[in-house]
């Protein structure tokens, strides 16, 4: 399917990311919707999409013109599925609707296509039954915004062929998204499925009084979440969540109709963002969240234990393995870690108390421990050990299993033109490091140490924040395991900061704790005025390890360290260009695109060895006596003297020209 035609039916919020996703990857696409009106606001939306892709540089004017030629528009179904290998249908959530598109599809679209369905919950078998080919019916479950959310479900229906699943993963991987296979076909299949029990939760505490929206929302940002729960479903669409619990009451089980609130708004037409009310007013284009103490009547444990305890009813029912579940909730809900793994550093019977505790407190067997956590087993489910009589048996081909993000994908080393290069830390949204980005962050600092070509690095992350620390994940399972962590962590730190080359972090969106220790340890910090960072450690039960402690009192002085790290307080971009943290501030523009264009002016400005000598006498002249310094410097003059560099900068400078520096 190496160039294949695709039809993508229903032009809407996912149709026509979707569409576009295909046509950026040199797939021929027809955009199918019924309404005209439709279709034109999907033009402009693709069309403003690939122009902002091009002002980010993620892909070049003629990318983006071959992706706008590769995209047709049509409102007729017969034409737009000529000839395609595959027919994405993302028509609205309902089972008649969808069935009746289907039937239609399966009478248009040639014999050999695939049919797949972007539905976020409804069972392909059902699907599938509306056609004369259920062997060609497939689930592909995008994620919204398509275009930069990485995980596809893919879920067979009963009777899908192996050979159309496989194909569609190749797909997958053809447009740079991770699929993740469902074994079995069961309703809301991983992601929407452990949403379901969170969205039920959400809802009965509103019916209940137990807290408010902003409340709730206040302790999920304390508690790190880039968006408190109620804040996101007005951002979604309350009528999504109201929807998915009454599509999860008929298909699973009624207890999902027990919430009142969600639907009760939804009737009202109090959708959230796009109505411009929900739980919060939204009429500024954000939302309007009154200033509110943040609630002790739940804890995350509470959202842990439940997500814990319906991954485990997934792995009983077979419907996905422990590590495709965890990986679909790590990027499905932009998460540094799934439920699988909080699971292995709790212990059965703490999840079984909380759950306990929830169902009797809602009256909600949803909430009530799975099998496996009743009886004591939550470590042999998790970690995939249940017997063929607990477990419908998970029969995965091993070829067909996807593959873990190595730590490849998630930092990558980009060389630019003009001796540049360019670090980027790439894990879903926040870009926290793990052991893995440790581990990959190493090899390229060796591998760049050795590249005479490069002369300075741009170090940044994916997106819009640089990165918001550490992967806590990692810190569970021991002491020891810490320690190690904390020595790796630290260890990297230094060979960046020794790097013999001008390195520039890009300071944007958030700077905390491990990621500052990350910048720290680069020559120059670039930022956006309303980048916020901070050492988050200590209001954790941490404090800066990997390097951070010694390192910020010789940047700044004692005193402004001392403030920095003993009181977690975050401060902005402005602030830390006034204390001296930051070195150049972005006002406007793209900050990587202004670190790049730096990165390029000092790699041909300042002399390669003298850069090197330089940053030694820096490292190691300020902790030594004053005379020992200057001794140092003066040993670094005569090295400098025998350079090639030395003689072409001081004729360029009398000649009046810009210096061509050889390194040597
Ligand atoms: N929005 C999300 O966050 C999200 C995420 C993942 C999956 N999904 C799923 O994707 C599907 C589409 O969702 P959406 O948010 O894009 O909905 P949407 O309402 O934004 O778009 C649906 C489009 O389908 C068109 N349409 C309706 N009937 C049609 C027909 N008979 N033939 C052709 N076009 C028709 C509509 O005009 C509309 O443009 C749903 O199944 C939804 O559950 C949505």
């Amino acid at each position: 399917m190496e160039s294949a035609r695709v039809a993508v039916i229903g032009a809407g919020d996912m149709g026509h990311g979707i569409a576009e996703l295909f046509a950026v990857n040199g797939f021929e696409v027809t955009l199918m919707d019924k309404f005209p009106q439709a279709l034109e606001k999907a033009r402009g939306r693709v069309s403003a999409s690939l122009a902002r892709l091009v002002e980010r540089g993620k892909i070049t004017k003629a990318q983006e013109a071959a992706a706008l030629s590769a995209m047709k528009y049509s409102g007729d179904m017969a034409s737009a599925v000529a000839g395609a290998a595959i027919v994405v249908e993302a028509v609205p959530e309902s089972q008649e609707l969808k069935k009746a598109v289907f039937k239609e599809l399966d009478a248009l679209a040639p014999r050999d296509a695939i049919l797949a369905s972007n539905t976020s919950n409804i069972k392909i078998s059902e699907l599938a039954s509306a056609t004369s080919r259920p062997g060609r019916v497939v689930g592909m479950h995008f994620f919204n915004p398509p275009m930069s959310m990485k995980l596809v479900e893919v879920i067979p229906g009963e009777k899908t062929d192996p050979s159309v699943v496989q194909e569609v993963v190749r797909v997958c991987e053809k447009i740079g998204r991770t699929p993740v296979r469902v074994v079995r076909d069961s309703p809301g299949f991983i992601v929407n499925r452990i949403n379901a029990a969170d969205t039920l939760f959400f809802c009965l505490l509103l019916d209940r009084g137990v807290a408010s929206p902003a409340e709730v929302d206040t302790y999920a940002r304390g508690q790190g979440l880039p968006m408190g729960p109620y804040e996101l479903l007005d951002f979604v669409g309350i009528d999504v969540g109201a929807d998915s619990l009454a599509y999860f009451s008929g298909a699973l089980s009624p207890e999902y109709g027990k919430g009142e609130t969600f639907s009760r708004m939804a009737k009202a037409g109090q959708l959230g963002k796009k109505t411009g009310r929900g739980f919060y007013d939204w009429s500024s284009g954000r939302a309007a969240i009154p200033k509110a103490e943040p609630t002790d009547k739940i804890s995350i444990m509470d959202i842990f234990a439940l997500e814990i305890n319906e991954s485990v009813k997934l792995i009983e029912e077979g419907v996905a393995s422990p590590e495709d579940i965890e990986r679909g909730v790590v990027l499905g809900m932009n998460r540094p870690f799934g439920p699988i793994t909080v699971a292995k550093d709790l212990s059965n019977a703490e999840v079984k108390a909380k759950l306990e505790e929830l169902a009797s407190k809602f009256g909600c067997s949803i909430f009530a421990p799975a099998r496996s956590i009743s009886e004591g087993k939550m470590r042999d489910a998790i970690e995939g050990r249940l017997s063929p009589r607990e477990e419908a048996k998970v029969a995965q081909p091993e070829a067909q299993v996807s593959k873990p993000q190595g730590g490849g994908d998630e930092v990558r080393l980009e060389r630019l033109p003009g001796g540049v290069a360019r670090i980027v830390v790439n894990r879903p949204r926040l870009n926290l490091i793990n052991g893995r980005v440790l581990d990959r962050l190493d090899a390229i600092v060796a591998e760049l140490a050795a590249d005479q070509a490069v002369r300075a690095v741009v170090v940044t992350g994916e997106g819009p924040v640089f990165s918001a620390g550490a992967d806590f994940s990692q810190f569970f399972s021991s002491s020891a395991a810490f320690m190690d962590f904390a020595r790796k962590g630290a260890r990297i730190m230094r060979r960046l900061s020794e790097l013999p080359k001008i390195t520039i972090a890009v300071l944007k969106g958030h700077v905390l704790g491990g990621g500052l220790e990350l910048a720290l340890s680069c020559d120059v910090r670039v930022a956006t005025e309303d980048v916020e960072m901070g050492f988050t450690e200590l209001s954790r039960g941490l404090a800066p390890v990997w390097s951070g402690s010694h390192t910020l009192p010789r940047l700044l002085g004692v005193s402004q360290a001392s403030f920095m790290i003993l009181t977690s307080e975050k401060i902005k971009g402005k602030r830390a260009y006034e204390i001296g943290l930051v070195n150049r501030l972005v006002s406007t523009g793209d900050p990587d695109e202004f670190a790049v264009k730096y990165a390029t002016e000092l790699a041909s400005s300042q002399a390669p060895v003298a850069v090197k000598v330089a940053k030694t006498l820096l490292r190691n002249g300020t902790d030594v006596p004053m005379d020992d310094g200057l001794e140092m410097e003066a040993l670094a003059a005569g090295l400098l003297f025998a350079t090639e560099d030395l003689k072409e900068g001081i004729s360029a400078f009398l000649g009046k020209r810009k210096p061509e520096f050889k390194g040597k």
